[in-house]
């Protein structure tokens, strides 16, 4: 898809780090914006943002979670705008980290309802309308490094190898129905945003019990943990600058660091051709863990 300018995109997880970057960069591309997210002061925010850049913008905020609310989200779009071109389900949250057999019901439903339902929501929502209206388009889901490599135990990166296959999925079964929408997955390394206190923005039904001495210590390492991502992380602004350019190439895998990757992926597929076990780095894991050790 080459043209952007006077189509119409929409962008979740708008109040903030990419996708704040890719609603400003659509909206210098010339498009109609629709920004969606759940922390609706920053979302009204960023929609100035937005339209300071002489774009016809529209905030909504949307719990990617609910499908009711992705719903409404998409009638608000069609209603305002029209049936979108780029759709991008990027709303994610970072989750709780630790052995696996410490983590709650409530960590994964949490972490599966933004990440993974997050974007079948989106899909659900937006792409047989936007097949129906015929034109060209295109849907950008967000995974990670972490949906590519493996590692320590991690919600979070179960739920972005899921994105990415299901992003697969998505890429054939779009070609398969010869529809003229395309997909990406991308997947960001270091990013200089705040998802490492994506905490804020957990529903307080989906909390974990803890004491106030427990609050505290997660708060202050994730603050330190969230400092190191914004002091040597990619500037979101690059990343968007990288999405606009593989939608207009129709490149499936968006990698912002492939000398962060690509090896972590190649040694993967061969430990599974040699029978192996799994290799021990997580690139992902490996820089939290180094954050975490030298902030907190
Ligand atoms: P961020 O925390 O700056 O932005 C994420 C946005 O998602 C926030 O505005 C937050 O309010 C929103 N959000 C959270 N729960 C939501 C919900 N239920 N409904 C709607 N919106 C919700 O973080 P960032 O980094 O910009 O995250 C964007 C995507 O990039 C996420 O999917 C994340 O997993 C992914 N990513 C980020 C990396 C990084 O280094 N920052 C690396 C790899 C992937």
């Amino acid at each position: 898809m080459h043209q952007l300018e006077g189509r119409i995109a929409v962008v979740s997880g708008a109040a903030s780090g990419i996708g704040r970057a890719l609603a400003t960069r659509f909206a210098t591309e010339g498009m109609r914006v629709v920004l969606a997210d759940i922390e609706a002061g920053a979302l009204d925010e960023a929609a100035g943002e937005a339209s300071e850049r002489g774009a016809e913008v529209l905030a909504v905020p949307t719990d990617v979670a609910s499908r009711r609310s992705v719903d409404a989200l998409a009638a608000a779009t069609i209603d305002r705008f029209g049936v979108p071109h780029v759709v991008c389900n990027n709303a994610g949250v970072s989750g709780t980290f630790g052995p696996l057999w410490e983590t709650t019901d409530n960590d994964w439903d949490w972490v599966l309802g933004v990440n993974l339902k997050g974007v079948v929501h989106g899909i659900q929502a937006f792409v047989p309308a936007m097949i129906e209206a015929g034109h060209e388009g295109h849907v950008v889901n967000t995974s990670s490094v972490l949906g590519l490599s493996t590692g320590a135990g991690s919600i979070y990166a179960v739920t972005k190898h899921a994105v990415t296959r299901l992003t697969e999925g998505l890429w054939h079964d779009l070609r398969s129905a010869g529809s003229s929408i395309s997909a990406s997955v991308l997947c960001p390394g270091l990013i200089a945003t705040r998802i490492v206190t994506a905490g804020r923005n957990r529903p307080d039904h989906l909390r974990n019990e803890l004491n106030e001495a427990e609050v505290s210590e997660i708060d202050q390492r994730m603050r330190a943990a969230e400092q190191f991502f914004l002091e040597s992380g990619m500037p979101p602004a690059e990343v968007a600058a990288m999405v606009v350019e593989a939608i207009g190439e129709d490149r499936f895998y968006i990698l912002t660091h492939p000398e962060m990757i690509l090896d972590q992926v190649r040694t993967r597929m061969e430990a599974i051709l040699e029978g192996a076990p799994p290799p021990p780095e997580d690139p992902g894991d490996t820089l939290l863990s180094r954050a975490l050790r030298e902030r907190g």
